[in-house]
């Protein structure tokens, strides 16, 4: 029998395409609300991964990298959007702490630095580094500074902003492949950024004003008629590349990012659903702990309303909710195994008396 010739796949290829519609599906299981950043995202890494996996024809278009910014108050589902996204996909992803980045000749890490994480999320497998995900997290504290609240900050951001640039716009880069400063002796790996997708995220405080202020809706101006005009709960909807450099990004920076998505504030309905619905919800996690140890656990939905409320006023978003309820279970997990119970139903009282002990 002859022998099956098999094409020679480009590793790019290797990434299964899924629509924006199933990448969006994949997503809603894991993430609550946000249903505007997860469209965005959708179509964004569609098409980014879709530029990579064309046959190149002579004349054909050039299709342009489109880097997404992700802004939203912490807690919200930035990170979670980005590595599900990145799970989904099978590539590899890496999340960088752009205040750890510092200018080349200070004290800190080099931009080169995100690359080297990337490279070893993938075990150095530099065709799949060179189609991943790379995160810049807190790049809003990279921003010139300017009248706002975070006076004290660094001022070298801008630096780095620009440090960033050839990065982020496609470049062969030389990487010190252990990370660090780069050294004379030390070989360097050279990754071409040109098919990494760079998502630039950050809480961004501040923004919203300069968004509100713009739209002429500051919430004390009134309309003409005299009813007072409602203030946009979701100002960060309507950012424009302008208010990103206004917010001290370099227009250099701002113009590599041509996506704008953002995730809205997450409220007391949406803290319960994160409760209890996506795969891991942490109502699902304590249930299932529980039932190894033979006990039916129930929450009552006054008990999830108080958790939720007391996360929310926790100001941390969906990551107070973590918190909250170790609080209220630590006694029921430390007791309920010994125990002779079969059935423990976890109420408002309960959650009430646990919370309010110090
Ligand atoms: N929309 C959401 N749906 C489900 N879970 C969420 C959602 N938002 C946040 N969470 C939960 O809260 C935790 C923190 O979320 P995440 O790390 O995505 O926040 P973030 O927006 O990146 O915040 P930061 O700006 O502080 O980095 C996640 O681990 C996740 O469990
Ligand atoms: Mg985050």
């Amino acid at each position: 029998m002859a022998k099956k010739k098999t094409a020679q796949v480009p590793q790019a290829q290797a990434v299964q395409l899924p629509s924006p519609s199933e990448i969006k599906a994949f997503l809603d299981k894991y993430v609550i609300g946000q249903d505007q950043a997860k469209k965005i995202l959708s179509v964004a890494v569609y098409n980014h991964y879709k530029r990579i996996v064309r046959e190149p024809v002579d004349g054909s278009v050039e299709l342009e990298k489109s880097n997404v910014v992700l802004l939203g108050d912490t807690g919200c589902g930035k990170t979670l959007l980005v590595r599900t996204i990145a799970r989904m996909l099978d590539v590899p992803c890496y999340i960088q702490d752009c205040t750890k980045i510092t200018e080349s000749g200070f004290v800190g890490s080099d931009v080169e630095d995100c690359l080297v994480g990337l490279l070893r999320s993938c075990d150095y497998d530099i065709e799949r580094a060179q189609i991943g995900i790379v995160m810049l997290d807190e790049c809003d504290k990279t921003a010139k500074v300017h009248a706002g609240p975070n006076i004290t900050r660094d001022p070298s951001g801008e630096g780095v902003q620009q440090a960033l640039l050839k990065i982020v716009e496609g470049d062969v880069v030389g990487v010190p492949p252990f990370g660090g400063r780069k050294h004379p002796e030390q070989p360097l790996l050279y990754v071409d950024t040109t098919n990494i997708l760079f998502i630039a995220s950050g809480a961004f405080v501040g923004l919203s004003d300069i968004v509100e202020k713009r739209m002429g809706n500051s919430g004390k101006i009134g309309y003409a008629d005299g009813t007072a005009r409602v203030k946009d709960k979701s100002p960060l909807r309507n950012v424009t590349p302008k208010d990103l450099r206004d917010f001290g990004m370099i227009p250099e920076f701002v113009g590599r990012f041509p996506v704008i998505a953002n995730v809205d504030p997450l409220e007391k309905d949406d803290l319960v659903t994160i409760l209890k619905k996506p795969k891991n919800a942490l109502v699902k996690q304590y249930t299932e702990l529980l039932a190894m140890d033979g006990i039916k656990l129930k929450f009552t939905p006054d008990a999830l309303s108080a958790i939720a409320e007391e996360a929310l006023s926790l100001g941390t978003g969906a990551r107070g909710l973590r918190a909250v309820m170790e609080k209220v279970m630590m006694d029921v997990m430390f007791e309920a195994p010994g125990s002779k119970k079969k059935e423990l139903v976890i109420d408002e009282k309960t959650v009430k008396d646990k919370l309010s002990v110090a």
